[in-house]
C-alpha cells in the first residue's frame, strides 16, 4: 500500500534503489542513536554537573548570610571563591533584565531551568561569554554576581558527535557505493548484451558477478548459443537442399535442349519455377548473415529501392516522410526486404507507395499498394515461411510474377527482427495492403 503510493517517488535505476535500501536504514539508525544519546547522556551529564555547582552556590549564600557585616561577607566570599574556583562580586548592579543564551544551546537551557528551580534568590544567568557563565542572585547583602567556567556545567560539545557521525557516515556510504557498483556492473553488462542480441547483435559477453547474476548470465549465453546453433542448422540444411537440387536442374535443362520445342516448353517453365524456388530458399537460408552494419540514411535506401523497382517497370511513388537522421542497419538486408515487399505490392496491386515513419526508438519502412490486401485474420499466417494465401492465384501458370514460394514476408519479418523490430501488416489508405517494416533505432 505504502510502497505502491510511493512508487513514483522511488528511484528507477538499480543504483538508486540499491543505495536507498543500503543507506536508508543506516541513516535512520544513526539518527536514532545520536538523538537518544545526546538527549539521555548529554543532558544527564549536564544535569549532574549543574547540580554540583548549585550545591556550591547554596553553600556560598548560606555562609554569606551568616557573616556579621558586608565587609566580613566580602572577605568570606573571597576565601570561598578561591576554594571553589568561583569569582564572587558583591554587591553589583549589572544584572540583566533577561537571561541570555544561544537558541540552539541545549545545555544552557538545562542549566537555566535547574538554577531557576533550585537557587533561592536567582535573578538571571548569561551565557554570552562562551567560556564563562555569569549568574546573578539577590541576597540580604545586595545583588551578587558569580562567575565560573563554562566547562563546569557542560560536557564537551555534543555537536562534535553529530559531526563525526555525518563524516563517517558519508565515508562508509562512499565505500559501500564502490562495492555496490562492482556488484551491479555484471547486471548492467548482462542487460546490455541481452538488449543488443534482441537487435541482432552478438556482443562479446562473459558471465560474472554474484552467483545469481552469474547464473542468469550463463543462462543467457546458453540460450544465445542455442539460438545461433539453430540458425546455423537452418542455413546449412536449406542451402544443402538448394545446392543438391541445382545439379539435377542443370541436367534437366540440358535434357530439354534435346527435345522438340512444343514438348519442351511447359517442362522448361516448370524448371524455371523450380530454379526460382531454389533461389528463394537460398535467400531465406542466408538470412542477413554476411551483411555488415553501417550508418545509412533510411530515406536514401528507400529512394534506391524505388529506383530499382521503377527500372523493373513498376509504378512506384515516394510518399511523404519525416526528415530522419542516419540509422545503424544492414543496408543489403534492408534492400532485400524492401525488394520483397515491393515485389508483393506490384504483383497484387497497380499503384505502390513507399514512405518512412518514425517514433520513439524506432523507424519504419512502409510499403502500400491498392491491391486486394490481406484480411486481418490471415496476416499472421501470411508472414509464416512457405505460407501462400490463395495458392490458386499466385501459382496460376499465366501469372507474370511467377509462382511465389511463400518466403517473401517471412524473410522481411526475419530481417526486421534481426534489427530489433518486426513486420506489421495493415490496411492501406490506397485500399490494399500496408506493410510496415519496423526496426529499432
Ligand atoms: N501486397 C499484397 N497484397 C495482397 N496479398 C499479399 C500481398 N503481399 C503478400 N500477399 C499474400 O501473402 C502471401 C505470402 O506472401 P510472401 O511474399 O510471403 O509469399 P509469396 O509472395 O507468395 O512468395 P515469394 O515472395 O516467396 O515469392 C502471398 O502468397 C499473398 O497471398
Ligand atoms: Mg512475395
Amino acid at each position: 500500500m505504502f510502497l505502491t503510493r510511493a512508487k513514483p517517488l522511488l528511484p528507477r535505476g538499480l543504483y538508486g534503489r540499491a543505495a536507498l535500501i543500503l543507506i536508508l536504514p543506516v541513516v535512520l539508525l544513526q539518527l536514532f542513536v545520536s538523538v537518544s544519546f545526546v538527549q539521555r547522556h548529554y543532558e544527564g551529564v549536564t544535569e549532574q554537573m549543574t547540580r554540583s555547582i548549585l550545591y556550591d552556590l547554596g553553600l556560598v549564600t548560606e555562609e554569606l548570610a551568616a557573616a556579621p557585616s558586608l565587609a566580613a561577607a566580602q572577605l568570606r566570599a573571597g576565601e570561598l571563591g578561591r576554594a571553589l574556583q568561583i569569582a564572587i562580586a558583591l554587591p553589583v548592579a549589572d544584572a540583566p533584565a533577561e537571561d541570555w543564551r544561544q537558541p540552539w544551546d541545549l545545555s544552557a537551557r538545562v542549566v537555566t531551568e535547574m538554577a531557576g528551580a533550585a537557587l533561592p534568590g536567582f535573578t538571571a544567568i548569561s551565557f554570552q561569554d562562551k567560556r564563562r557563565v555569569r549568574l546573578w542572585l539577590s541576597t540580604e547583602r545586595g545583588e551578587m554576581r558569580v562567575t565560573f567556567r563554562r566547562t563546569r556545567v557542560s560536557a564537551s560539545n555534543p555537536h562534535q558527535l553529530l559531526l563525526w557521525t555525518i563524516v563517517f557516515g558519508l565515508l562508509f556510504a562512499m565505500i559501500a557505493y564502490a562495492f555496490l557498483r562492482s556488484q551491479l556492473r555484471p547486471i548492467k553488462r548482462l542487460a546490455a548484451a541481452a538488449s543488443a542480441y534482441g537487435k541482432g547483435r552478438v556482443l562479446p559477453y562473459r558471465p560474472g558477478g554474484a552467483v545469481e547474476v552469474h547464473q542468469a548470465g550463463q543462462a543467457f549465453v546458453d540460450m544465445r548459443d542455442r539460438i545461433e546453433a539453430q540458425r546455423e542448422a537452418r542455413v546449412l540444411m536449406l542451402s544443402g537442399i538448394s545446392h543438391d537440387l541445382r545439379t539435377p536442374l542443370t541436367r534437366l535443362h540440358l535434357g530439354l535442349e534435346l527435345m522438340s520445342e512444343e514438348e519442351a516448353e511447359p517442362l522448361r517453365r516448370d524448371v524455371r519455377d523450380m530454379e526460382r524456388m531454389v533461389a528463394a530458399f537460398l535467400d531465406f537460408a542466408r538470412g542477413d548473415s554476411g551483411d555488415v552494419e553501417e550508418e545509412v540514411q533510411p530515406a536514401e535506401l528507400l529512394a534506391r529501392a524505388a529506383e530499382d523497382a521503377a527500372r523493373g517497370g513498376g509504378a512506384v511513388t515516394l510518399g511523404e516522410s519525416p526528415a530522419l537522421g542516419p540509422a545503424r542497419l544492414r543496408p543489403m538486408a534492408i534492400r532485400r526486404a524492401l525488394g520483397n515487399l515491393i515485389g508483393n505490392a506490384l504483383r497484387h496491386g497497380k499503384e505502390v507507395r513507399l514512405s518512412l515513419e518514425a517514433g520513439e526508438g524506432w523507424l519504419a519502412f512502409v510499403v502500400e499498394d491498392d491491391g486486394p490486401g490481406i484480411p486481418e485474420a490471415q496476416r499472421e499466417e501470411a508472414m509464416r515461411p512457405f505460407a501462400r494465401l490463395d495458392p490458386a492465384r499466385s501459382q496460376s501458370p499465366g501469372d507474370v510474377g511467377g509462382a511465389g514460394v511463400g518466403l517473401g514476408l517471412a524473410i522481411v519479418d526475419d530481417i526486421a527482427r534481426s534489427h530489433g523490430g518486426r513486420l506489421v501488416l495493415g490496411t492501406s489508405a490506397l485500399g490494399g495492403l500496408r506493410a510496415e517494416m519496423r526496426i529499432a533505432r
